[in-house]
């Protein structure tokens, strides 16, 4: 089928190149000049698995393309998706504008049956607000043209994404649930035949499309990320407690996950969510519900909670190091608000190093892959002096030296099983603080380390 992607964010280009990886004829359009000549040199602008080898497979065999040219992009496709950014805007309603533009170029441009597929994650009521915009557009034209475009039909579809990044290739390709909603229109009904076409290689063995409204679909988006930073903020609040009351939460974790009515995932505490939906997606569902005089408490407390969260190391080295760290030094392993990125947004290191750097310590830092993008983020939250005080390192173990203590943000696969002799021998003293409970206590005590993970007092005695 002959696709056009609008937007070569993380969404619009792990899509675009999946789709043409299935066979499709992709076309990726970007306004981002730089963006568009970095793809078709071969580069990417994210750091995704397996994303570069796709992209590569896919434009070799002609099947993906990349243009700013919006003419072009509306006559390619017959399913045109809408993957831009929509950022909060400064009281945390999801921005439009970009998504809004895109409806408006459809509209300019089209010359037959469109069907706008909304992927960018998108407040409920928002493919009204799409079909509205294009047909705004349509009938401008439609004047000039003395009414000869009034006859283009379109549907607007919404077909949320669900990737989660780092694993987005794998995530397109074995996808849990496809949830798709349309209209029961002519033009939705069209629609839906050619939604069914599209994903019709990822139900050979069992359906895994879920059809409903377009509200409903749009809708399951945010309650879906919602839940899961329920779930987190939810544990952390428990860890802390565990903490006080000296028991260990990776225990309850597993006393409670074993019960089928809970589950296993999305029970880990750590240093606090971060990312580019999770804290986006929660605010604005809180504040759709504002605008329909609704207060969602439970969002509220789990954003407030989250909040707190990310302060959580900040607080243990505090309270092990005291609150002036004038003269300390300490080793950081992980920026990325998670492993297998290079995401910095919302990313808990955010927080400790500011902290840590405003309580006058000095910071060595390892990321496997976010050390140029945290440079760039860090610029904005901290000042070209305090930026100096941070060290950025090629290695984790280079990190180390005289440092007073390690503390690990972010659960990269290469800090899982590292040589805590070596660690020993290159910090000042043998103290981890970790974030992400990566090692076990008893084995800790046993090596002589002191160890501080999250909500796992009881064993440490701390
Ligand atoms: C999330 C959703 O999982 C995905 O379906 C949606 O499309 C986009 O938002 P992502 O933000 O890429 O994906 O990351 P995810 O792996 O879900 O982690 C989000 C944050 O929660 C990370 O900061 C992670 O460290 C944290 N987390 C996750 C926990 O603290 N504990 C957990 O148990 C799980």
């Amino acid at each position: 089928m002959k696709i056009t992607i609008i937007g070569t964010g993380y969404v619009g280009l792990v899509t675009g190149a999946c789709l043409a990886e299935l066979g499709n004829d992709v076309f990726c359009l970007d306004v981002d000049q730089r963006k568009i000549d970095l793809l078709n040199n071969g580069g990417i602008p994210i750091h995704e698995p397996g994303l570069e080898e796709v992209v590569a497979r896919n434009r070799a065999a002609g099947r993906l393309q990349f243009s700013t040219d919006v003419a072009a992009s509306v006559a390619h496709g017959q399913l045109q998706f809408i993957a831009v950014g929509t950022p909060p805007d400064e009281d945390g309603s999801a921005d439009l504008q970009y998504v809004l533009a895109a409806a408006r170029n459809i509209g300019r441009h089209m010359n037959g049956y469109k069907v706008i597929v909304d992927k960018s994650t998108v407040p409920v009521g928002t493919a009204d607000r799409v079909a509205a915009a294009l047909r705004e557009e349509l009938s401008a034209r439609g004047a000039e043209s003395k009414g000869a475009l009034d006859e283009l039909e379109f549907a607007v579809v919404s077909n949320p994404e669900f990737l989660k990044e780092g694993a987005a290739v794998e995530d397109f390709m074995r996808p849990d649930r496809i949830v798709i909603g349309t209209d029961d229109t002519p033009a939705g009904l069209r629609a839906r035949d050619l939604m069914k076409l599209l994903y019709a290689p990822f139900n050979r063995n069992h359906e895994r499309v879920y059809w409903m409204d377009v509200r409903s679909a749009e809708f399951t988006k945010y309650a879906a990320n919602a839940m899961l930073a329920t779930r987190i903020s939810f544990m952390n609040e428990l860890a802390n407690l565990a903490d006080q009351v000296g028991a260990d939460i990776e225990a309850v974790r597993h006393g409670i996950g074993s019960d089928p009515r809970i589950g296993h995932s999305f029970l880990y505490a750590g240093a606090g969510y971060g990312g580019s939906c999770f804290p986006k997606d929660v605010q604005a569902l809180e504040r759709t519900a504002r605008q329909y005089d609704q207060e969602l408490l439970i969002l509220r407390a789990v954003e407030a909670v989250n909040d707190r969260q990310k302060q959580v190391l900040g607080r243990k080295v505090v309270q092990r190091f005291g609150a002036n760290l004038t003269g300390m030094k300490f080793a950081v392993w992980g920026l990325a608000f998670k492993p297998n990125t290079d995401d910095m947004r919302e990313a808990p290191s955010r927080v400790l190093l500011k902290e840590l750097i405003e309580r006058g310590a000095t910071v060595a830092v390892h990321d496997p892959v976010a050390m140029e993008e945290a440079q760039r983020v860090l610029a904005l939250d901290l000042s070209a002096d305090q930026l100096a005080r941070i060290a950025f390192k090629a290695t984790p173990m280079d990190a180390l030296d005289g440092a007073e203590a390690l503390v690990i943000v972010t659960e990269w696969k290469a800090f899982r099983s590292p040589d805590f002799e070596q660690i020993k021998a290159r910090l000042k003293q043998p103290v981890i603080i970790d974030g992400r409970n990566l090692f076990e206590p008893p084995l800790m005590t046993g090596l002589g380390i002191e160890y501080h993970g999250i909500g796992r007092s009881v064993l440490t005695g701390k």
